[in-house]
């Protein structure tokens, strides 16, 4: 009913740029004009055939030459999904398509984030990073707090130097793998950033606590790490606030712009994080 029902466009439309690249990229465009980074992101996952990865590799290379002829292109990235290159269909295939858009953006100066998805692709998701940084240095990854086994994977980029956003995680794991306990998740998240801060290349710190956010940038004081060495992250439409005012301060704010038809998973994650987010659908839906 949500994926076709007209009256959900508009709310949908709050969290995602656009169904097309031509739709978002405007979107980046403005916002790098005002002095945000942004990364575009091409909705979707889990392929259910080659020929499905192969059109969203198609899409992430096509995505990377439109940024490098666009205005936003020094201050736009590109994230993507292993899922999305084909990991269902085959790890040699998917790391295939991943190279290969690595190599379209190492010819046009881009990097490429890898987005982690549920716990069951982790370990192969850092197997393929750790693989590929043989060959690219324009590629890093994400780390979820939430889970067990992060404090290692930390240790583990910080070893490659390669570039890591740490987030909470959005995914519903088991409780062997993963911190029920919100105030866990949120320790171990200002326990792995303090971490990253000193240690890791250029770490990314993607969320919209503000809690959080404050006690990073006081340890960042503290420790003299000059702002120019780390950015914070937010999700297109959420928090619009919080990032502007990041951005008079001097930090350097990326916002992720997602953009696609497939945006259910997505949108669904983002209702997950804050139920506040269903009221406001219900109040949208009984306005009219
Ligand atoms: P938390 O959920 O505690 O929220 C703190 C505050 O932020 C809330 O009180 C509210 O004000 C605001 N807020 C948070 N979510 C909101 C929402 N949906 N709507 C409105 N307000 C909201 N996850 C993952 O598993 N793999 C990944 O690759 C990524 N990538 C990623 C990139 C970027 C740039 C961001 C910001 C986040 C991700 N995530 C992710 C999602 C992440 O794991 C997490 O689910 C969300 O960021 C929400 O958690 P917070 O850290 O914001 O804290």
């Amino acid at each position: 009913m949500v994926r076709k029902s007209f009256l959900f466009k508009g709310i949908v439309h709050r969290f995602i740029a656009g169904d097309t690249l031509a739709e978002a990229l405007p979107v980046c465009e403005a916002l790098t004009a005002k002095g945000f980074l942004t990364s575009l992101d091409y909705l979707g996952e889990n392929t259910k055939s080659e020929d499905e990865a192969i059109a969203a590799r198609n899409t992430y290379i096509e995505m990377l030459h439109t940024i490098a002829k666009s205005p936003c292109a020094k201050a736009t990235n590109i994230s993507i999904k292993l899922t999305q290159c084909g990991l269902d269909q085959g790890e040699e295939f998917a790391k295939k398509n991943y190279f290969e858009v690595l190599e379209a953006a190492q010819e046009l100066g881009n990097f490429v984030r890898v987005d982690m998805e549920g716990s069951a692709y982790t370990k192969t998701t850092i197997e393929i990073i750790e693989c590929a940084w043989q060959h690219y240095k324009n590629t890093g990854t994400v780390l979820q707090t939430y889970l067990h086994r992060t404090p290692q994977d930390v240790q583990t980029m910080i070893k490659l130097q390669a570039r890591t956003r740490l987030v909470k995680g959005a995914y519903l794991e088991p409780e062997e793998v993963a911190y029920k306990d919100k105030s866990k998740v949120d320790e171990a998240y200002v326990e792995c950033g303090k971490e990253l801060m000193q240690k890791a290349f250029y770490p990314a710190f993607a969320t919209h606590d503000e809690k959080i956010i404050n006690t990073l940038k006081a340890f960042a004081q503290e420790e003299k790490i000059d702002k120019s060495r780390y950015e914070f992250q937010m999700l297109f439409g959420i928090r619009r606030d919080l990032q502007e005012s990041l951005l008079k301060e001097g930090y350097n704010v990326r916002v992720y712009v997602p953009f696609g038809v497939s945006w259910y998973p997505y949108f669904t994650r983002r209702l997950a994080e804050r139920p506040a987010n269903i009221w406001f659908i219900v109040k949208s839906l009984v306005k009219g």
